[in-house]
């Protein structure tokens, strides 16, 4: 890919509790938290969707949470679903495979032949980007150039988040904060992955805005990376 080609406006949304959690606990669904926002953010959810060219989700939330991904509670276009996925391995019978929204599944060399068959089977489109994991940045040329992706947002999960933020390819973050404490050393926070080792490497945020949507704190970010 040409080094110049542009990458797609990034916005991170998700809910969290007031612990920084995004789920009751390690391999539960964020479905279950969900249930307790508040309708107005649903709606805001759905909003945001209708007003992306494209949703990415990581592939191990796809198998936990068997999202849809799809603009239902507002009127709007549901965004191309995209799920960076390096083996393939996604369940052929997932919610994102079936033909209610387009869906790019981005694998890398390791994916298998016959699963990238049985993915394009459903009529599904696969692309590949990267050798080992999926290349991220690539990824982001590739839905730019050959799929007209201008703005897209991300809704996790933790490990996708950390891949994103390291590759510096999250511009702005929405959390909706929902008012709970869940606990627990190793529930899934909004960012996974590796610690950091010193202060130079925080990822440094400027709040742009804050209020209520129904009732829930919506507290919005922009991304200032250093150097
Ligand atoms: N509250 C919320 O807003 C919210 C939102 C989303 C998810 N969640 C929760 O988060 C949990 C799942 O999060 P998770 O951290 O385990 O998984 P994840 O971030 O959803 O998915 C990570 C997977 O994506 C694939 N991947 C491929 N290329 C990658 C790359 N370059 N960088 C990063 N990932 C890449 C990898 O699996 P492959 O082997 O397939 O490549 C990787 O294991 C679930 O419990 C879900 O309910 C909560």
């Amino acid at each position: 890919m040409d080094p110049t080609t542009p990458r797609p406006h990034v916005l991170m949304m998700s809910e969290i509790t007031a612990d920084g959690k995004l789920t009751l606990r390690k391999g539960a669904s964020s479905k279950i938290l969900m249930k307790y926002m508040a309708h107005e953010t649903e709606i805001l959810l759905h909003e945001t969707r209708a007003g992306c060219d494209a949703i990415m989700v990581g592939s191990h939330t796809i198998k936990i949470d068997n999202s849809f991904l799809t603009v239902r509670l507002v009127p709007g276009k549901s965004p191309l679903r995209v799920i960076p996925n390096s083996r393939g391995d996604i369940p052929l019978e997932s919610n994102v495979l079936k033909p209610d929204a387009p869906t790019v599944i981005a694998v890398s060399g390791r994916a298998p032949p016959d699963r990238v068959k049985a993915i394009r089977d459903r009529g599904v489109s696969v692309v590949v980007a990267g050798e080992k994991d999926v290349d991220l940045p690539l990824l982001m040329q590739i839905l730019w150039k050959d799929f007209g992706v201008r703005r897209m947002m991300i809704e996790g999960g933790p490990t996708l988040n950390w891949h994103m933020l390291q590759n510096r390819l999250v511009d702005e973050i929405r959390l909706i904060h929902l008012p709970f404490i869940v606990g627990g050393a190793d529930t899934p926070s909004l960012v996974g992955g590796m610690h950091i080792e010193s202060e130079e490497e925080m990822i440094r945020l400027e709040m742009t805005r804050f209020y209520l949507c129904g009732t829930n704190l919506v507290s919005e970010y922009r991304v200032l990376y250093r150097g």
